[in-house]
């Protein structure tokens, strides 16, 4: 089987995750969710890495969540619960956790698309680089979800009340120049630069004091992090109910059979 997430050491100090599936334009399955939870926290384990990079292969980020795992005529989906009462686990769920639970510094790097959790899971990453080609898109409402990643809370705090809701109620296609004025990335370069610029970031990390490095990090979410949990938790029990809904399955089957 080829693996969809790929892990180098572009600089000392400095672990590279790229998500890899660009037939499907990087499109997150159970298994990429999986290897990509499990990479990360591989390398929050170890001694020799300081910083992580992620980026998508062949010129986009990620489509997101890959589409055909939403059906619930999926065999996989028998258990899947029906009211948003109930708890929840699912394969992108707990690569959020993950994320959220990654004590060292995550950098990302932008080219291309970054739609759904390609746009939101940058809402946890500490630094973020877009090319300005890079598009984003948050599609959860058109197509009968709601966001997820904790996006409803982190979007508003970073972007303001009224960007978020534009960006999360109606979601349009937005440049990287937006993605930077809502705070989801910190700077836009030159197409085919983020990368570099996510390395050179990452670098200069990694020469830092890990302690102190470690610490900052803790103490920059400190504040959001109960709010987070609460707000990642909250969204995936609507979010799933929701996905079982006809108007969702509907909006899956009109994607898959375009
Ligand atoms: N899930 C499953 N398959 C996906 C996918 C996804 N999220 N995104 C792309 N693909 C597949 C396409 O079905 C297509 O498959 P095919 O070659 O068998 O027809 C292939 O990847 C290439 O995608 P295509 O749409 O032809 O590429 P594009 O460059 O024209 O457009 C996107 C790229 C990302 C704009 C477009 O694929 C898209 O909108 N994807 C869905 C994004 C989405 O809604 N994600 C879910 C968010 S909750």
């Amino acid at each position: 089987m080829t693996a969809t997430v790929l892990a180098s050491a572009p600089a000392s100090g400095v672990r590279l995750l790229t998500i890899s599936r660009p037939e499907r334009r990087n499109a997150l399955d159970r298994s990429t969710y999986a290897l990509l939870g499990a990479s990360l926290a591989e390398a929050d384990r170890d001694a020799s890495v300081a910083a992580i990079v992620l980026t998508g292969a062949g010129n986009c980020f990620t489509s997101g969540n890959d589409i055909a795992d939403f059906r619930t005529d999926d065999t996989q989906d028998a258990e899947a619960p029906t009211e948003p009462a109930a708890a929840v686990s699912s394969p992108g769920l707990s690569f959020l956790r993950d994320l959220v639970g990654v004590s060292k510094p995550v950098i990302a790097a932008v080219e291309g698309f970054a739609v759904g959790i390609g746009t939101t899971l940058l809402l946890h990453c500490d630094l973020a680089y877009a090319g300005q080609g890079a598009r984003f898109r948050l599609p959860f409402v058109r197509l009968g979800l709601c966001p997820e990643g904790s996006s409803t809370y982190l979007l508003p705090l970073l972007a303001g009340q009224k960007l978020a809701s534009e960006l999360l109620l109606i979601g349009d296609e937005f440049p990287a120049r937006v993605a930077a004025q809502a705070g989801i990335v910190n700077a836009v370069t030159e197409d085919g630069q983020s990368l570099e610029t996510a390395i050179e970031k990452a670098a200069r990390i990694a020469a830092l004091s890990p302690e102190a490095v470690l610490a900052t990090k803790k103490l920059l979410r400190r504040g959001y992090a109960t709010a987070i949990s609460e707000t990642l938790e909250e969204e995936a029990r609507h979010f799933h109910a929701l996905r079982r809904s006809e108007a969702a399955q509907q909006a899956f089957r009109a994607f898959l059979s375009r």
